[in-house]
């Protein structure tokens, strides 16, 4: 009995576990200064991000992102889609080199087919479901069709009459290839792949969307957006348009097909016609939305369903083409330097504030360099710091001086030695300091990622193991049991905390 109680327990943690949305990001590469791919992984790291998804199958993205336990969703380029979708064996070959040459190294869970192909790419349409049938019986040729999913990232316009939610419908001319599509989906336990952009959606509308419902800002109730069919409230454009396309499958009798959002954003930067492309209101999304998602608050439609979502994007793509704004939709700029710190202290338990008191060793002011290089010497030696960031190429390299290499060897000792006062001597040349050396993605122990865009405290809820949520979840949705397995959830977190 106890044997099975236990047992029980261990399938509901492992449930608990893996219906814990995630927060990613998308890794777009249109800069002129494009970092390695070494320094990518580099950041990824240091900001505890997770789940990236690749606009490609760049193979020095993937070698890099070996061995990092980082979720990887690869793509196939819109431009690959036709020759994929005409010939089996090409999607066979496609899979062979973009995946099962990296695969487990790389923790590949996920092929993005296209992007947005239904609106961009109408030639490619008729042949969009035989590259995702294509591309999964390769899968399963190789017995990774549980490990690995397929789907292909839509255009939220292809929602129509989107508000109230209960009313939106897919464009019917595209219903020839969606309803395969959903079949396929449905079938192989996959998800619909969103991309939702509140940014555009309240540029458009002219006034009507108010920018407070787009930035998930808290509303007075009277302001909150009522669907008059199922008497459910909106309080922001997200939660609006996931809970449309729920509608939407619907409409078309899927029920049980789960989302996850392929990207969402706002920029941080803009031309003159587009004032409301500010780093606040760029801050003020992209922290709302990790809240929302981690706190797996799910939509009016299906609250406590989570919806994994990943956020546009890691760096400005200066070399984008189009408005200012197209270049601003980064976390980071192509030095690593976050181009504003996202604010994810304020929301109770999980995410709370942990940064205060925060100590670090560094060098004292005007210490003896040879000495100081001494206790590099030990600490990276005898002292048993792992000083690879410290080497040519690696993040805390550059600023190359005695110095910036001895604060963070140091630091790295103390932190090490669990912050005793003692360890942070080194011949009289070290001192605690209450000031975060961290520097671009030269995170330094005890940082917290103060510096950073994702300040440490969300990494355990950023550091969410699982994929993306499976499509059983969409019927496990009976609130008594969720509700025990978010209880659950707290408390692996809090573990993790601890
Ligand atoms: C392609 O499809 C044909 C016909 O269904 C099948 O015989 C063949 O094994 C498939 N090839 C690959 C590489 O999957
Ligand atoms: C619906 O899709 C068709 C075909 O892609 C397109 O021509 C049409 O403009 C779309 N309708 C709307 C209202 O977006
Ligand atoms: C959905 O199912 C209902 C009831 O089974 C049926 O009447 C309707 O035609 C179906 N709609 C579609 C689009 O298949
Ligand atoms: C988190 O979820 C709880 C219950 O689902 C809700 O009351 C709370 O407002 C949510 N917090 C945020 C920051 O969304
Ligand atoms: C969280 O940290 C910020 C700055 O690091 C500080 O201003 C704020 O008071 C802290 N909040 C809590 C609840 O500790
Ligand atoms: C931070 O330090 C102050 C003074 O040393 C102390 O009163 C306070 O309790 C500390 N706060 C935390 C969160 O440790
Ligand atoms: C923050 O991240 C650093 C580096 O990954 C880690 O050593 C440290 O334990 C983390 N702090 C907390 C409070 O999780
Ligand atoms: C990072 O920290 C350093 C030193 O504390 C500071 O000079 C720099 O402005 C910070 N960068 C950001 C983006 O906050
Ligand atoms: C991340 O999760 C894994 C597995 O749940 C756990 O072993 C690890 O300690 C976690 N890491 C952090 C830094 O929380
Ligand atoms: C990929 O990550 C998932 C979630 O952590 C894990 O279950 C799976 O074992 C990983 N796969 C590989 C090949 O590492």
């Amino acid at each position: 009995m106890a044997k099975h109680f236990l047992l029980l327990l261990f399938a509901v943690c492992v449930a608990a576990i893996d219906e814990e949305p995630f927060i990613g990001v998308n890794i777009g590469r249109d800069l002129s200064d494009m970092p390695h791919p070494t320094q990518v992984v580099a950041l990824l790291k240091a900001q505890q991000i997770r789940h990236v998804r690749l606009y490609d199958a760049d193979q020095a993205m993937l070698i890099a992102l070996a061995n990092t336990r980082i979720q990887v969703a690869v793509s196939v380029p819109n431009q690959e889609i036709l020759a994929i979708g005409q010939s089996n064996t090409t999607a066979a070959k496609w899979v062979s080199h973009n995946v099962i040459a990296h695969y487990p190294a790389t923790n590949i869970t996920t092929i993005c087919v296209g992007s947005e192909v239904l609106t961009t790419l109408p030639y490619a349409a008729k042949v969009l479901v035989s590259a995702l049938k294509f591309l999964h019986s390769a899968l399963v040729a190789s017995n990774l069709d549980h490990q690995i999913k397929v789907s292909t990232p839509l255009s939220s316009s292809m929602i129509l009459d989107s508000f109230p939610p209960s009313q939106a419908f897919f464009n019917r001319s595209l219903n020839p290839v969606l309803v395969p599509m959903l079949d396929f989906l449905q079938t192989t336990d996959s998800y619909l792949m969103l991309n939702i952009y509140p940014y555009y959606d309240y540029m458009q509308s002219n006034g009507v969307i108010p920018l407070d419902y787009a930035l998930f800002k808290p509303l007075p109730p009277n302001k909150e957006a009522i669907d008059s069919n199922t008497l459910l409230h909106y309080s922001n454009v997200f939660d609006a348009v996931i809970d449309a396309a729920y509608f939407a499958m619907a409409f078309l009798n899927y029920t049980n097909i789960p989302v996850v959002v392929t990207e969402t954003g706002w920029p941080s930067k803009g031309d003159s016609n587009e004032p409301d492309a500010t780093v606040e209101n760029a801050n003020t999304y992209n922290s709302n939305l990790i809240k929302h998602v981690l706190n797996i608050t799910g939509t009016p439609k299906h609250p406590g369903i989570g919806v994994s979502t990943f956020i546009y994007e890691l760096y400005n793509e200066d070399a984008k083409a189009g408005p200012l704004s197209e270049k601003n939709w980064g976390l980071f700029d192509a030095n690593g330097k976050p181009v504003y710190v996202l604010h994810l202290t304020e929301s109770g338990g999980v995410l709370a504030n942990d940064t205060t008191n925060q100590t670090y060793c560094v060098a004292k002011d005007g210490a003896d360099p040879k000495m100081l290089q001494a206790g590099i010497d030990w600490a990276c030696g005898p002292g048993k710091v792992d000083c690879s960031p410290l080497l040519q190429g690696q993040p805390c390299y550059e600023p190359d001086n005695v110095v910036a290499h001895a604060n963070y060897a140091f630091d790295t000792y103390y932190h090490q030695m669990g912050k005793s006062t003692q360890s942070c001597d080194f011949n009289d040349m070290a001192t605690i300091s209450t000031t975060n050396p961290s520097h671009g993605s030269c995170v330094f122990p005890g940082s917290l990622g103060i510096n950073g865009s994702f300040p440490n405290v969300t990494l355990s809820s950023l550091n969410s193991t699982n994929s993306v949520s499976s499509a059983s979840n969409l019927h496990s949705g009976e609130l008594g049991i969720r509700s025990l397995l978010m209880v659950i959830v707290l408390l692996l977190w809090g573990v993790v905390l601890l």
